[in-house]
């Protein structure tokens, strides 16, 4: 991170400050979006600023800025990214309030912040490999559909399967499994691709709807159904979708093998379909055309 946009201005990073009245370090009062940037070109940048306007709504705080002033901004810091794949971190917060009333003034400026990060490169085992996760139980609150930035259940699980010689936790509430600790939950049970319909138990992940739109345009039978325990544990394939993450491959479920205990032939077709529309983007940011 060498550059941060900070209400207006952009700074380096060890610049950028904000008060420690800020609600969204005092209260958790802060939304937030994470963008992919290919080559420079921002992915389904318009779908994660939808996102952040239904959080923002979800949470009462007008939107601070245009939707032109949104793609300008992701735009500058894009351009300092050069040709490695980024994410663009994006947060606003309520503001900063001098005290700890709940209820603060509604005349506050919000504060917004703004960083990339390099993507790191998937790990060439993943293909071969995958990854191991572990099931939790679901402790976090019912708005689960608000990308809030509260991620303690989150950080707690994910620390947990670290610690428990796994990659990652997936979230069980009322025997039901809701999504991955940043991530969404795809199944293919008895040949047909599941993934959990949005509700408040889970965020509508961008990631999720790419894999839904090329499921249906590859015409790979897929269902938005909830996912009991049971299902999980007999799924021949199970996945974990984040638009940092892509499609990652589970292979082991809570020490089982799933399915053979190698990535399966779904997730081969899906990963190269997905793959072939992130190069596509790649071209696209080379010939000029961000859009
Ligand atoms: N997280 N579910 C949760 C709880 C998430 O935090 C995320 C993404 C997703 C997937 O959403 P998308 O496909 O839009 O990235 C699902 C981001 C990457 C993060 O917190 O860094």
């Amino acid at each position: 991170m060498r550059q941060v946009y900070l209400n207006g201005r952009y700074l380096p990073a060890d610049e950028a400050c904000v008060p420690v009245t800020d609600r969204g370090l005092l209260f958790g009062d802060s939304v937030y979006e994470v963008i992919p940037a290919y080559a420079g070109a921002p992915f389904r940048a318009a779908e994660h600023l939808d996102r952040l306007q239904r959080s923002l709504d979800a949470i009462r705080l007008p939107n601070p800025m245009s939707r032109e002033a949104w793609l300008e901004m992701i735009g500058t810091l894009c351009d300092t990214c050069g040709a490695v794949d980024h994410s663009i971190y994006i947060q606003v917060t309520r503001g900063a309030y001098p005290g700890r009333a709940h209820r603060p003034p509604e005349t506050l400026r919000p504060t917004v912040i703004a960083f990339t990060q390099p993507i790191p490169e998937r790990d060439p085992r993943i293909p071969e490999q995958g990854i191991r996760a572990i099931t939790l139980a679901d402790i976090r609150w019912h708005r689960c559909d608000i990308k809030s930035t509260n991620l303690l259940a989150n950080v707690l699980a994910q620390a947990q399967a670290l610690e428990s010689g796994a990659d990652d936790a997936i979230f069980i509430r009322d025997g039901i499994a809701r999504e991955g600790t940043a991530s969404n939950l795809f199944i293919v049970l008895d040949g047909l691709l599941i993934t959990p319909p949005n509700s408040d138990e889970l965020l509508p992940g961008i990631t999720r709807e790419l894999v839904l739109e090329l499921a249906r345009e590859a015409g790979i039978a897929h269902a938005e159904a909830s996912i009991r325990e049971a299902d999980l544990r007999r799924a021949g394939e199970i996945w974990l979708t984040s638009s940092t993450r892509e499609i990652a491959p589970v292979v082991m479920l809570d020490g089982a093998p799933v399915g053979d205990g190698r990535p399966g032939p779904r997730w081969r077709e899906m990963d190269r379909l997905y793959q072939a529309a992130k190069q596509r983007i790649r071209l696209a940011a080379r010939n000029g055309d961000t859009r």
